[in-house]
């Protein structure tokens, strides 16, 4: 009798810390690629008949649109559940809302609060869960930072990184994906509300095996000293609401404003949005001509179509 092909193992996107280095380069050079083939004549269905579920626990506008249309785009089908369609936890159990919906769709993307319970969902899933982002980890938001970065800069290896502001969900993940791209990583943020030591460790991991650095102060004037991309993000993640006025308090000094840009020299500017304006970033840095915020906007899609190839094509 025929032996059996081994099924292969599960494979999930839910954090760039659990990203080798070879896939993170895998991932940008066929984004890349497939922004190109979508740009010449448009992307090959190679996802017909494929269904992706968006189960998502908190608002979004990039994340939701830009998978919605990518599944479009090659082929298959996108399927949103809101918030309070599903009460995830509340209604039913996360492990049984995994396991039924694996039974319809081809993937999931789940945006969701804890880490936790993401790492719970996709334990009980059977097929590929995508993380839309959770407190730890953006990692779709970081794989579309990298494709922007190479587009603008060329490729990667020794090129300066400066993040400014919170050390946040997108701060993880992106400091992780530029470190194993080889770039040298400046995060500057207030001494209380910096990346984790894991993070730090991890990205330093990365970083050293390439020759680079990365280094946290608690100065922004200091952190973007020969930067050739100023990066940040809200200094108020959705679910800390709450915590918004002391917060307000801890990052004044930290905005990204045209004295800060300037002590770069030639920096470009990114954002992952949404942004306000006048808090975290001036209204004339987010819309001048350094910023490249609308190409990061657009190449979530094309970064996550890498994201549905490989794991879905
Ligand atoms: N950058 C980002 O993830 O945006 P949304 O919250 O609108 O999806
Ligand atoms: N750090 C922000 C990113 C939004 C895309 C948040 O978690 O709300």
């Amino acid at each position: 009798m025929p032996r059996r092909a081994p099924r292969p193992a599960l494979e999930h996107l839910l954090a760039i810390a659990d990203l080798p280095i070879d896939e993170m380069r895998a991932y940008t050079a066929l984004g890349l690629d497939l922004k190109r083939e979508f740009r010449s004549g448009g992307n090959r269905p190679v996802l017909a008949g494929r269904v992706l579920a968006l189960l998502f626990e908190r608002p979004s506008l990039r994340t939701r649109v830009s998978f919605e249309v990518a599944m479009h785009q090659l082929g298959g089908k996108a399927l949103y559940l809101a918030p309070h369609e599903v009460e995830l936890g509340k209604r039913e159990s996360v492990g049984d809302v995994a396991r039924v919906t694996s039974r319809y769709v081809d993937a999931m993307v789940l945006r969701t609060g804890a880490h936790s319970r993401l790492l719970e969902f996709a334990a009980a899933a059977t097929v590929p869960v995508i993380n839309g982002l959770s407190e730890a980890e953006h990692p779709c938001q970081a794989l579309a930072d990298i494709l922007t970065m190479w587009e603008h800069r060329g490729a990667l290896e020794g090129l300066r990184l400066a993040y400014i502001g919170d050390g946040n969900n997108v701060c993880a993940s992106l400091i992780m994906a530029a470190a194993k791209m080889g770039m040298h990583v400046t995060v500057g943020s207030p001494r209380t509300y910096a990346p984790s030591d894991e993070i730090i460790a991890a990205a330093r991991r990365d970083a050293t095996r390439c020759g680079r650095q990365v280094t946290l102060v608690h100065d922004p004037a200091e952190a973007v000293r020969g930067a050739d991309v100023i990066y940040t993000d809200v200094w108020v993640s959705m679910g800390q609401e709450r915590e918004a006025t002391e917060r307000r308090a801890a990052f004044a000094g930290f905005q990204v404003n045209r004295a800060l840009v300037d002590l770069a020299g030639d920096a470009v500017v990114m954002h992952c949005l949404p942004a306000h304006r006048g808090e975290e970033i001036e209204a004339e840095v987010l819309d001048g001509p350094g910023s490249i915020v609308l190409d990061q906007a657009e190449n979530r899609m094309h970064a996550q179509k890498a994201v549905l190839h490989r794991l879905l094509a």
